[in-house]
């Protein structure tokens, strides 16, 4: 099939928001409100974003159930759970104005759950010091979206889901627009905008077990950005969340909310013992998330997991009121993908990889990328999670940093006073399209994603050395050789072959920054360990960036303000001590 058929399609606009999920929603909501032209787009049906699948909630220190909770300490939290690798700026920012974004979701109509009184319901999430966890169900991202997506329409904000962006368009250092093709009929777009706002997610699919669905958070995020200029910081960091469903194979991966933990969930091993009492018997099952992750990891290892290699998590205890009210999803995810009822029965989990920590470096202020008009959001940015992200800040910081980022490229686009466009760089990104449409390929696209999945779960997964992640980087040089030799095929259904064409180079773009990333992180911190490096190194107490050009470079953080530092340090419980069990 031949794009040449096809007239490209010239769109303009002054903002474009590339993707539809919450925090490319909030955005777009932001512009509108300040008679600001945008224009957003996705590659998934708008309905059906990721954020759709965020589950157990969203963090903010209202209050409503511990009156003792502050913006502070939700601060302290989150940068004491980073490993003090966040950015002070950014966590700052998040948990100052968290309030402002429920406030909004609330004006927009969003049901939180409430307690008698009317107050909004918080419930407890992995190593917060409070219940700050607002929620609905756990079906929060969810209940979110369609928030998100109603208040868009009011503003008639046009969003286009048919979309792949497949190149950013720079001219001298600055941005004007991007380019891409209708997955649907193979229209190529050219789209013209002043300034771009990228919210395309993160990399986790690059895993086997993952949260993230077929064609989602395939590292579209990584690949534009570093094309276009940016850089990529904190890519080794990746979240495994502790509870992960085994079975069926398709579906290997898909997240039990940690809210079932939240709500007193209890994790054993094959021999029937309750195992985080080895590993952190003050907050047992509401340890953070990477200690969880690498304690049912290393339950496994030692020889106690079950025989298809995981662990349970048991809810049968609680009321099954309570579990229908406060876990509808896992309870309908059960049924629906193992005919299991966990008002009675078990549930076997293992880690799973749920969050890119890492992502688009940015700017604390506005999200800026030090490439002039690119912005980025949400988890294709970085420097609120550090190391390890609290459960219930990401659903938060799309809110926070949707409506900030919102604000500033509006100001950003009404100081524009001219606009320089290169046709050099539209060719390119043209004639990239029609190779990767060129008859006589001899790989194919899913066979590749395949392995590169492979690749990843065995040489950079919850547990990582030096020479997996050297041999993970040389399996990939490989894939990357192969991977000049690809060919999409389009049929009558549509171009989605093409989608996965470019998903895939934006995946083994991902796969480098995070394995070299990974290689040169030698210690143990957080979500990222080194069996060979089993301790915390103070010297590494930074970040790691990354670009296709510079390779890996190192950057120191600022320290933290006097507001929230002292009462991060005083409750900082950093040691490696029982925590890497090999
Ligand atoms: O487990 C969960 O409900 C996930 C929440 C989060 O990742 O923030």
């Amino acid at each position: 099939m031949n794009l040449h058929h096809t007239s490209e399609r010239l769109l303009s606009t002054s903002v474009l928001v590339i993707g539809t999920g919450g925090a490319g929603l909030r955005a777009s909501i932001e512009l509108a409100q300040r008679g600001v032209q945008v224009l957003a787009v996705g590659k998934r049906r708008k309905h059906d974003a990721h954020t759709t699948l965020a589950a157990g909630g969203i963090n903010a220190a209202l209050g409503t159930m511990d009156p003792e909770d502050s913006w502070q300490q939700h601060a302290a939290d989150t940068l004491r759970e980073s490993y003090f690798l966040a950015d002070p700026s950014i966590v700052e920012t998040v948990a100052r104005n968290a309030a402002r974004g429920i406030a909004d979701l609330e004006q927009w109509g969003m049901p939180f759950a409430r307690e008698e009184d009317g107050r909004i319901s918080q419930r407890f999430f992995g190593a917060h010091k409070y219940r700050r966890t607002a929620y609905a169900g756990d079906y929060t991202g969810l209940e979110i979206q369609r928030t998100l997506m109603r208040r868009a329409a009011e503003l008639n904000v046009p969003i286009i889901d048919t979309v792949y962006i497949t190149r950013l368009l720079v001219a001298d250092g600055t941005i004007f627009g991007a380019y891409g093709f209708d997955i649907v009929d193979g229209t190529p777009v050219q789209i013209h905008a002043d300034a771009v706002i990228l919210a395309a997610g993160g990399h986790t699919r690059i895993w086997r077990h993952t949260s993230s669905r077929r064609d989602e958070n395939t590292g579209d995020s990584f690949r534009l950005a570093a094309l276009a200029g940016a850089r990529i910081r904190d890519a080794e960091l990746v979240q495994f969340h502790p509870s992960g469903l085994l079975e069926p194979d398709d579906a290997a991966g898909t997240l039990v909310s940690e809210a079932a933990r939240g709500e007193g969930g209890i994790l054993t091993n094959a021999l029937g013992q309750r195992f985080m009492e080895r590993y952190d018997p003050a907050r047992m099952e509401l340890s953070t998330r990477d200690r969880v992750a690498l304690a049912a990891f290393t339950e496994v290892a030692e020889g106690r997991g079950t025989e298809k290699g995981g662990v349970y998590l048991d809810v049968s205890h609680l009321a099954r009121e309570t579990i229908l009210e406060k876990l509808p999803r896992v309870y309908r995810t059960l049924i629906d993908l193992q005919m299991v009822d966990i008002t009675t029965t078990k549930m076997e989990i293992a880690p799973t990889a749920h969050y890119s920590m890492g992502g688009v470096w940015v700017a604390p202020e506005d999200h800026s990328t030090g490439v002039n008009g690119l912005f980025a959001i949400g988890e294709a940015s970085s420097g609120l999670h550090g190391a390890n992200r609290l459960g219930g800040n990401s659903l938060i910081e799309l809110l926070v940093y949707g409506r900030i980022t919102g604000e500033h490229v509006a100001a950003y686009v009404g100081s524009r006073t001219e606009i320089s466009r290169d046709p050099a760089a539209v060719e390119l990104a043209r004639t990239e399209m029609q190779s990767l449409l060129r008859e006589n390929g001899t790989e194919s696209v899913r066979r590749l994603q395949r392995e590169l999945r492979n690749l990843m779960t065995e040489h950079a997964g919850v547990v990582r050395t030096e020479q997996g992640l050297q041999e993970g980087l040389d399996k990939l040089a490989a894939l990357e050789e192969r991977a000049q030799n690809v060919t999409a095929h389009p049929d009558i259904a549509g171009f989605d072959d093409l989608a996965h064409a470019y998903d895939l180079l934006g995946s083994l773009l991902a796969a480098r920054a995070t394995l070299e990333c990974a290689l040169e992180r030698r210690e143990t911190r957080g979500a990222h360990n080194r069996a060979d490096f089993p301790a915390m190194d103070p010297s590494l107490k930074g970040n790691f960036i990354w670009s296709p050009a510079e390779g890996v470079s190192f950057e120191a953080l600022p320290p933290a303000p006097d507001s929230f530092r002292a009462l991060a340090e005083t409750t900082a419980d950093d040691s490696v001590a029982g925590k890497l069990l090999e």
